[in-house]
């Protein structure tokens, strides 16, 4: 009888919309989200009401996403695949979560989303909603139609008096997804994984070759493992991640290109600018090299890839992404401290890190003098019973190279 669609005002998901309340002759709700991918909302309003649409969600989300999913997930320093910091990934939950909060709200059975049946997406919408309730039904029409191509799309929009105008200027070849996190591409001539994009698909970030020869300097300061100020200034968690991607972005950082695995398969070439989110994993990860202890520094590290897996497949509704947070949480009680950085024609470079929780001990690293904690005396025996398995083995000729 209704449903909770995830819409952005763009031409695929308002032929979603119509093609809804003609398959299904159900109410449909639109929900669009603000979480900072620098769209104009209003005119998803208007094409919704232009559609029919009486129950219309426009929610500003930016604090939310900042603060409950991307600081947590920095929390583990997290990465996909040595290098993809899951921008995308990060923001599906938050969707799933609300398109089940408004589905309560409005009475609504089923929720609707525009992921198409070949990616990850479909897959971290519905688990997540599976997750926060058990008996939705989910539409996912790109699953279900037969406007499989382009050409079929404008076709039914036409058809059906849906406008079509092309954003800002020029149609994109590529599909792009944005937020406070990142921006990426996928599709078009991206599917050659040979082919370099041509220098204007990037959207964020300058070039590292056109960045300033200055280098900026900047000073992130930490307190329990988040980010809270910019060169001393105090900033909420969506401000201070907007303010890095503007520097970062003014000096090239950020840019990725890859190739990933999908959980539903298949390989597929993906193309990222995360400025702000690059510099703040660098920083996290150097103030947590002087306030962590080795082992459970090392450890965070072994486990991040298993956190990573779960964000990038869609768990992070699930128990075992719930137990791997309260632990990296609890780590973080003493990453507090200052990080001073250099942006350089692309690169973060870390040049200071400082802290009151430091477990940098100048007078026991120290080459010269030493407090006495540290006698070189001992580190013969630790030495020598180390090597005593290999000893052996070489002593009775079992050593095999
Ligand atoms: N491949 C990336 C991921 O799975 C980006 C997906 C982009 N999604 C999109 N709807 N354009 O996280
Ligand atoms: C999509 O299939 O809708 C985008 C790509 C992905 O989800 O991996």
């Amino acid at each position: 009888n209704k449903v909770v669609l995830a819409y952005s005002g763009g031409l695929d998901t308002s032929v979603i919309l119509k093609w809804l309340q003609e398959t299904y002759g159900c109410e449909v709700v639109t929900f669009t989200a603000d979480i900072g991918q620098g769209e104009e909302l209003e005119p998803a309003r208007e094409k919704a009401k232009a559609l029919g649409v009486k129950e219309i969600y426009i929610d500003d989300l930016r604090e939310e996403f900042v603060r409950d999913f991307v600081f947590p997930m920095f929390r583990a320093n997290t990465t996909y695949e040595g290098e993809y910091l899951l921008g995308t990934s990060i923001a599906r939950p938050l969707i799933a979560k609300r398109l089940i909060e408004i589905a309560a709200e409005t009475g609504a059975d089923a929720i609707a989303h525009g992921a198409t049946g070949k990616g990850n997406d479909q897959v971290r919408f519905e688990l997540g909603a599976y997750a926060l309730k058990p008996d939705i039904k989910i539409i996912a029409p790109w699953r279900e139609w037969d406007l499989n191509s382009r050409e079929k799309l404008l076709a039914y929009a036409e058809a059906h008096g849906i406008p079509v105008e092309m954003k800002r200027g020029k149609a994109s070849p590529y599909s792009m997804d944005a937020n406070l996190l990142h921006i990426s591409y996928e599709g078009g001539i991206l599917e050659d994984p040979w082919a370099e994009p041509e220098e204007d698909m990037w959207r964020w970030t300058v070039a590292p070759e056109k960045a300033p020869d200055r280098p900026r300097y900047l000073e992130l300061t930490f307190e329990r493992g988040d980010a809270v100020a910019i060169d001393g200034q105090p900033l909420s968690p969506a401000r201070l991640l907007e303010q890095l991607n503007r520097i970062g972005s003014e000096h090239g950082v950020g840019r990725l290109d890859l190739v990933e695995n999908r959980y539903v398969g298949m390989k597929s070439r993906g193309c990222y600018e995360t400025p702000g989110g690059t510099i703040l994993l660098k920083a996290h990860r150097a103030i947590e090299s002087i306030t962590l202890d080795r082992e459970v520094a090392h450890l965070k590290d072994e486990l991040m890839p298993r956190y990573a897996t779960l964000i990038y497949n869609g768990y992070w509704w699930s128990p075992e992404r719930k137990m791997l947070q309260e632990m990296i949480d609890a780590s973080q009680a003493g990453v507090n401290g200052v990080v001073r950085l250099k942006l350089y024609k692309g690169n973060v470079t870390v040049v200071g890190r400082k802290s009151e929780n430091s477990l940098f001990d100048p007078t026991i690293a120290t080459f010269e003098d030493d407090a006495g904690a540290y006698d070189p005396k001992d580190a013969e025996g630790f030495i020598k019973l180390n090597a005593l398995r290999h000893r052996i083995a070489a002593r009775k000729g079992q050593l095999r190279f």
